[in-house]
């Protein structure tokens, strides 16, 4: 899914329970009236201090692997990434239909995560992850996608949720703006991503906004272009309080704080000081706070336990070797980030590898690109294996 990095680069309805008042909009199942949180939750500071909820989009993915798999140590370690807490990616206006499904079931104590991905003329630099929606298409976008998602999300304000928002699109206008597809999008991603920071502003949801990584925004050149540019949208939709910051590395590959860099010794490596993710939160943090907005950052650290396998910093496609990384946690020892987390859900594939799919992105091609490898968010049963084999803590 990832861009092109260049250096410039929810009385139940039924009637036998009674429901909480705040949660009763619409029909619920007495199962999720049972379940219902008693009251209304308001988020401010690091939501990350809950758990994640491990949502059961995944989990079926992951319990549907493991029982392919005949090595018992190796499907016993797999059964475990099931109940990590991962985000769930709402990439079409038919995957609405999962979101209520899960944020029936999630404890009170816990935190609902959602990527929100469905842009207009989506990942305008690649091609692996071409959307649904053509550019200029905002109104369908608005009325068809966000409006019905910030409807479910009104029937449960006593559930805490985390949003990560339209992972590369920002990032892509800062560092693509003259592929003619970035310009066809420009507006949409602009109006589109303000439109739902404005529309999801509920006291029950934290949001961060996507911010590339430290290969790509964190190139000197594009480390202030890059903070004005989230921080413009960020006041266009208002300047809403529940945005915290930034998501850095979603779906990405980079260490947290690997010294020297993975890429460090690369000759291009005088251009670009951000060369671990933890360097980049805590060099873009206080850029986006000059410019405007809050700077706090969560990092995807889903697949990143293995280093060394990128010919190219800008390697973005299933990248082989790969391990599962750092499981979720808000201990992070750098107060820009609130948490490592897990965006991408391990397994799901980046692009497909065939090479006659209107969607073939040749970075999926790439020596370091696992083959073949399925269109992007389908699953990859040797993919997910080797992420398991090569997580780092072990499974
Ligand atoms: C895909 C989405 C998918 C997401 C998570 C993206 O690359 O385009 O369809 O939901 O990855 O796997």
């Amino acid at each position: 899914m990832k861009g092109l990095y260049t250096a410039l680069l929810a009385t139940a309805a039924t009637g036998v329970l009674a429901a909480p008042s705040p949660v009763e909009n619409g029909p619920i199942t007495a199962r999720a009236a049972a379940a219902a949180c008693a009251t209304p939750v308001t988020l401010s500071g690091n939501p990350f201090t809950r758990k994640i909820y491990a949502n059961k989009e995944y989990k079926k993915e992951v319990d549907a692997a493991v029982a392919a798999i005949s090595d018992s140590s190796l499907s016993a370690a797999a059964a475990k990434v099931g109940d990590v807490g991962t985000f769930l990616w709402i990439d079409t206006r038919a995957r609405i239909s999962v979101i209520e499904d899960n944020l029936k079931d999630v404890p009170c104590d816990q935190l609902a995560a959602f990527v929100i991905y469905d842009l207009p003329g989506r990942d305008c630099a690649a091609k692996a992850s071409n959307g649904e929606l053509a550019a200029g298409d905002l109104t369908t976008y608005k009325t068809e996608y966000i409006d019905p998602i910030v409807k479910i999300f009104k029937k449960y304000p006593n559930t805490a949720i985390a949003l990560v928002i339209e992972p590369d699109s920002l990032p892509n206008l800062v560092t693509n703006k003259d592929l003619q597809t970035c310009k066809d999008s420009a507006t949409g991603y602009r109006e589109g991503v303000a439109y739902a920071l404005k529309s999801l502003n509920l006291p029950n949801i934290i949001m961060y906004i996507d911010a590339g990584h430290g290969g790509w925004l964190g190139w000197n050149d594009n480390l202030k272009p890059g903070a004005q540019e989230l921080a413009d949208v960020y006041k266009k939709a208002g300047s809403p309080k529940q945005v915290r910051g930034v998501s850095t590395n979603v779906a990405g590959w980079n260490a947290w704080d690997l010294s020297p860099g993975e890429f460090s010794k690369a000759t291009d490596a005088q251009w670009n000081k951000c060369q671990n993710e933890k360097i980049y939160v805590e060099t873009f943090g206080p850029l986006l706070k000059a410019a405007g907005m809050p700077g706090q950052a969560i990092v995807d650290t889903g697949r990143n336990a293995v280093q060394g396998l990128r010919k190219e910093w800008g390697d973005w496609c299933n990248v082989n070797g790969a391990g599962f990384g750092v499981r979720p946690t808000s201990t992070t020892g750098s107060s820009y980030a609130d948490a490592f987390v897990w965006v991408k859900p391990g397994g799901e594939s980046d692009g497909t590898s065939d090479t006659g799919a209107t969607r073939y992105d040749s970075y999926c091609g790439k020596d370091d690109a696992f083959k073949p490898a399925p269109e992007a968010g389908t699953w990859n049963q040797e993919y997910f294996e080797m992420l398991v084999k090569n997580a780092k803590p072990a499974f």
